[in-house]
């Protein structure tokens, strides 16, 4: 660049950072409507469900999507600068063996884990250290054909709705579950209670769960069941020795435990089959036992053909000292101090229960929120909507990924709780080539829809205005709003994107003005040193975002973004898809 070309550069880029900051100026002076969200960091209100719509795409009446302030300067993303400083990332490598997974449907083992529904700490412990599944970053796509493991989670009935909205006790842990269940995706949840008093009735039900429901259901086969209780420390790789060496021809059942309480059952699935069968007969002859204890004294008078072993297992007495290196099982632990020391001891190999994606790096996450706020408004549309995008993203071979943490701890930094979604986006970014971030509220309604045709689109408009720097943030700006809609984005993992958000964060006026997150968005992809990594759909209302108004068939993601709580909406709208009809004219009333 020339010595004047550099100087009218500089003037262009003061001049355009003069009018984004005044239409900021203007927008946010005191005529503008006040908005009652920006006094403190209260999450108890209704519209608090989402983001940043309210003031831009504001679903009440006459206003729709009608901004106070038209007269901004279009975006810049298109304009090419000098984006130099921000070269792009290597191409992803992949390492290791290029071994396909085992999809035949045969298993060698159902890993089936009884678990309380308020147990959620201890369904982590074990993941992590049954089957070294530390967090949902890269979850699980395709199973292998060693193990499927699956909670079975009980207790749904302790919290009916009216519970749920007298008690706060209860719905922080409500949503603290539907998180789990979001991000996880690895149980069934069950309402069947049983009193206490019963409580091994419970692997009753889920045995036959595992082999009358979930086997045929998923058309899978399996040689074995192992079960146990979400508090008990199981060194699986242990527990695999000690059957081998004591395995039947005819099938088997090892059971690992105390005298009279059961921490887990091995159970060939013949064996699993025959108990299940008796089951009746079982509870009437013990009825004060488990079906595991009932069945090892029952065939013992009526002798089966399979085999049955009874070795000890530790039940935990609150001392490590007293746990034996080799234990392949301890019972009964509810801490997380205790299960630490515990599972140091025994030093357990998980076992990996999926198969290893090589090709995670270059390819793309659907990443949503599974936070859910404290007015439940999203409670019950949460899951179907975070199916939706679990369907879609499976039917294209990409990730699924949910995050709540990220926005729960914004209430820590004092910030709205929205701008989650910017952690949300750093901290998945690392894992994949692209990100397709979607708020909770919008939802895929052409399954179809390839979202790579979105980014090859973007990605070739660029190029066919010389701009050099590659796209690295692709997002739309409805018709008839002032900025960007930040609920649905395309994140590249590449240095800029990362200098990008990292840059985002820093805008304290957002923190908690409306529009929070999505304004400090539109501001850094307005500044010229940023604008050339940016790809902006503008002034269009059907190709990434389409709000219920203007929704027209074959539009790719419908954005329930209304003043109020959208979750009857998109319920509604689910229905539809699900159905395979048209969602058209929901949501517009
Ligand atoms: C939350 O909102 C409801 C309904 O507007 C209100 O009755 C309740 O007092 C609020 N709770 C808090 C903690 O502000
Ligand atoms: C898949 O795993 C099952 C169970 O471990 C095994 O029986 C089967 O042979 C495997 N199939 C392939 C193709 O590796
Ligand atoms: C579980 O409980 C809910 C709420 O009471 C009810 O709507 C639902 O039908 C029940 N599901 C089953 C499978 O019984």
């Amino acid at each position: 660049m020339s010595v004047a070309a550099r100087k009218l550069y500089w003037i262009t880029a003061a001049v355009f950072l003069m009018i984004v900051f005044l239409s900021y100026h203007k927008s946010t002076a005191p005529s503008s409507p006040p908005d009652s969200r920006t006094a403190h960091n209260d999450i108890n209100k209704s519209q608090n469900y989402d983001d940043n719509d309210g003031d831009y795409t504001s679903g009440d009446g006459d206003n729709l999507y009608t901004g106070d302030n038209k007269d901004v300067k279009p975006p810049a993303g298109n304009k090419p600068a000098d984006g130099s400083n921000y070269p792009t990332s290597p191409p992803p490598t992949t390492a290791g063996t290029n071994t396909q997974p085992n999809t035949s449907g045969k298993y060698d083992t159902l890993v089936v884990i009884p678990s309380s529904w308020t147990q959620m700490q201890n369904r982590q412990w074990v993941r992590e250290t049954v089957f070294g599944i530390r967090d949902n970053l890269e979850p699980c796509k395709k199973d292998d054909g060693n193990i499927i493991y699956k909670f079975y989670i009980y207790g749904r009935s302790t919290w009916g709705k009216s519970t749920i909205h007298s008690s706060e006790y209860n719905q922080a842990l409500v949503r603290d579950l539907y998180g789990e269940f979001m991000e996880f995706n690895d149980n069934y949840f069950t309402n069947a209670t049983v009193p206490a008093t019963e409580k091994h009735a419970i692997w009753g039900d889920a045995l036959d769960w595992a082999v009358n429901t979930y086997i045929p259901t998923n058309k899978i086969q399996v040689n074995k069941v192992l079960i146990f209780d979400s508090t008990a420390i199981v060194n699986l790789p242990k527990m695999e020795e000690a059957v081998k060496a004591s395995a039947s021809p005819n099938g088997y059942l090892h059971i690992w435990g105390s005298d009279s309480t059961p921490f887990a059952a091995m159970i060939s699935f013949n064996a699993a089959e025959q108990i299940l069968e008796h089951r009746e007969e079982l509870k009437v002859d013990h009825p004060t036992k488990d079906i595991v204890s009932a069945a090892s004294t029952f065939y013992a008078e009526k002798p089966a053909t399979f085999k049955i072993t009874r070795a000890t297992g530790q039940l935990w007495a609150s001392n490590v000292e007293l746990v034996a290196a080799d234990t392949a099982v301890v019972g009964q632990v509810y801490q997380l101090e205790d299960w630490r020391r515990i599972s140091e001891k025994l030093t357990i190999k998980p076992t990996p229960a999926c198969a290893v994606d090589q090709n995670r790096k270059k390819n793309v996450a659907l990443l949503t929120s599974s936070y859910i706020y404290v007015d439940m408004c999203m409670a019950e549309a949460s899951l179907p909507s975070a199916e939706n995008k679990r369907i879609y993203a499976d039917k294209h071979g990409y990730d699924f990924v949910a995050r709540a943490a990220e926005f729960a701890q914004e209430e820590h930094r004092g910030r709205r709780l929205v701008w989650g979604k910017i952690g949300a986006i750093q901290k998945v970014l690392p894992h994949y080539e692209w990100l397709f971030w979607m708020d909770m509220d919008a939802i895929v309604a052409d399954l179809d829809k390839d979202v790579r045709e979105i980014i090859d689109f973007a990605e070739k408009a660029n190029v066919a205005k010389g701009i050099k720097e590659e796209v690295s943030l692709i997002v739309a700006r409805p018709k008839r709003d002032k900025m960007l809609n930040a609920g649905v984005m395309l994140i590249k993992n590449t240095e800029w994107s990362r200098a990008f958000f990292a840059e985002v964060q820093t805008r304290a006026p957002w923190y908690l003005k409306s529009s929070y997150e999505q304004a400090a968005i539109w501001e850094v992809m307005n500044e010229p040193k940023w604008s050339s990594g940016v790809y902006i759909y503008d002034g269009d209302d059907h190709t990434m975002n389409t709000f219920p108004k203007l929704y027209e068939k074959g539009n790719f993601v419908i954005h329930f973004a209304p003043a109020g709580c959208p979750s009857v909406p998109v319920l509604a709208a689910l229905a539809k898809i699900k159905a395979g009809e048209s969602a058209y004219g929901i949501g517009t009333e």
